[in-house]
């Protein structure tokens, strides 16, 4: 096993994403772009992973938070002059380069390794190219093989500007992604010209010259998918389709029942048991996990959940983070949940927020309660004892405990722990004066008819 590292480029201007937002920065599934492609990268444990950037640095950094390097790319003047800004990051490093595009998020963990296989296979190829054959190769650089069946040897690479017609109509594209040991990397990028018509110095000349050495380069085809690059809105929206439609058919294969899958939209890490059915119009922001046998309503909105086995969510539930449901436990329709723990069986099923707040197992939290944990300039916690029962329209004035099997009547404004097994009813005495009701319609009927 070789080291491996990774070069990133990140310094295309991104224009066509009319956007403040670093390009590599705008999300999937709740994540960007640039971190999808990080992880898979990171299975391979590399030694070193280098992000080039140019405009947005401040972005990336904070971002990155340190776990990869950066190297600026001022101006950017080619594929190939890119990779160079990295030489000097990478200046101890004898292993592998896999050379990634950060707007070319869903690379394969596997397509990596397979591309650096294959830089050790016997003919030691200098360098191995990734390629696919899209419907529509109009902009791509060609990817010219000869050879026979398996032994098929990279001749050229030409980029759609500086083609000729019979280049033109060959399918097979460059991703741009590539593979080459350091050794060769920079030595062959040094011999690099911008002698073309764009006037860049493209990566894809090393190929060409390691070719004029007489060394072998070599293409490795994958999945459009896999290699599609995200440059404008409009792709970036198709390609969180495409994402999402493949999550959905690896939820139903892993055993939940999606009523109406179109319309479920996962984050990149939302977990989930078996028998779990997710009713239409459900999305999920980052951080929910969901065990067995959980039912998702419709139109409910969960992220950073932890759902128990049992649990019921929903229809119309918001469930933000730190919402910890346990087993067999209930939040129904309009009921917003955050920093919040609703013990094993206890239900919320109405109109209610619960927010900092601790719930015992069992407890039954009346429609319309709220807990009222800000003052404007602190957050307090509301807890709730097991099998407690809070009235319909209560308002707990945090903070404030309220005791195990305690009662709170409904329409109570509590302001003050309530003991276990207590009755708090906070709401004033109720009058009742007999026929008053009566003799008031008839004494202001007769006013009106002017008697
Ligand atoms: C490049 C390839 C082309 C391939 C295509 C796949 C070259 C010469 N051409 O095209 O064969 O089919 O990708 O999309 O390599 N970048 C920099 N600095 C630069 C220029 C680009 O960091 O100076 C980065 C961009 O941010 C982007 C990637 O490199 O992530 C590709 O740049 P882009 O301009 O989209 O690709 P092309 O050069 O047109
Ligand atoms: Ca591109």
């Amino acid at each position: 096993m070789t080291d491996v590292a990774a070069i990133i480029l990140a310094a295309g201007k991104g224009t066509r994403m009319k956007s403040d937002l670093h390009k590599v920065l705008h999300p999937i599934a709740g994540r960007p772009m640039l971190m999808h492609l990080l992880a898979s990268v990171d299975a391979l444990r590399p030694a070193k992973k280098v992000v080039v950037v140019g405009s947005g640095k401040e972005q990336l950094e904070a971002a990155l938070k340190g776990t990869a390097d950066l190297a600026v790319q001022e101006p950017q003047l080619g594929t190939g002059h890119a990779v160079q800004q990295a030489e000097s990051a990478l200046a101890n490093f004898t292993g592998d380069v896999l050379i990634l595009y950060g707007d070319v998020p869903f690379v394969p963990t596997a397509t990596m390794q397979a591309m650096i296989d294959r830089l050790h296979g016997d003919d030691a190829p200098a360098v191995v190219v990734l390629a696919f054959e899209p419907e529509d190769p109009t902009g791509y650089g060609r990817v010219i093989v000869e050879g026979a069946k398996g032994q098929e040897r990279i001749v050229k690479m030409v980029e759609q500007k500086d083609a000729t017609e019979a280049e033109k109509a060959v399918k097979l594209s460059n991703s741009g992604l590539m593979a080459v040991k350091a050794a060769d990397l920079f030595a062959l990028l040094a011999r690099v010209t911008d002698d073309n018509t764009q006037k860049e110095f493209y990566l894809t000349d090393i190929v060409n010259i390691a070719n004029a050495d007489g060394r072998a380069c070599v293409a490795v085809t994958t999945d459009p998918f896999d290699v599609a690059g995200i440059n404008s809105r409009a792709q970036l929206g198709e390609m969180e389709g495409e994402w999402q439609k493949r999550r959905r058919m690896k939820a139903m294969d892993d055993g939940v029942s999606l009523i109406a899958p179109e319309t479920v939209w996962f984050a990149y890490d939302t977990v989930i048991g078996r028998d779990v059915t997710i009713e239409p119009n459900v999305f999920f922001g980052p951080g929910v996990t969901i065990a067995d046998n959980v039912v998702i309503h419709a139109f409910s909105h969960i992220e950073g959940a932890t759902i128990a086995s049992g649990a019921e969510v929903g229809p119309y539930a918001r469930l933000r983070p730190g919402a910890v449901l346990e087993e067999k436990s209930k939040i129904g329709n309009f009921v917003e949940m955050k920093k919040a723990r609703l013990g094993k069986g206890a239900k919320a099923n109405h109109l209610s927020y619960l927010g900092d707040a601790e719930i015992g197992a069992g407890a039954n939290i009346g429609a319309g309660t709220i807990t009222c944990n800000y003052d404007g300039f602190f957050k307090y916690k509301t807890v709730i004892g097991e099998g407690a029962f809070i009235g319909s329209n209560s308002a707990l004035v945090a903070p404030v405990s309220i005791g195990a099997g305690a009662i709170v009547g409904a329409g109570s404004t509590v302001t003050a722990d309530v003991s276990a097994d207590a009755l708090a009813l906070i709401r004033p005495e109720q009058k009742e004066k007999a026929g008053w009701a009566k003799r008031f319609r008839e004494a202001m009927t007769a006013k009106k008819a002017g008697k």
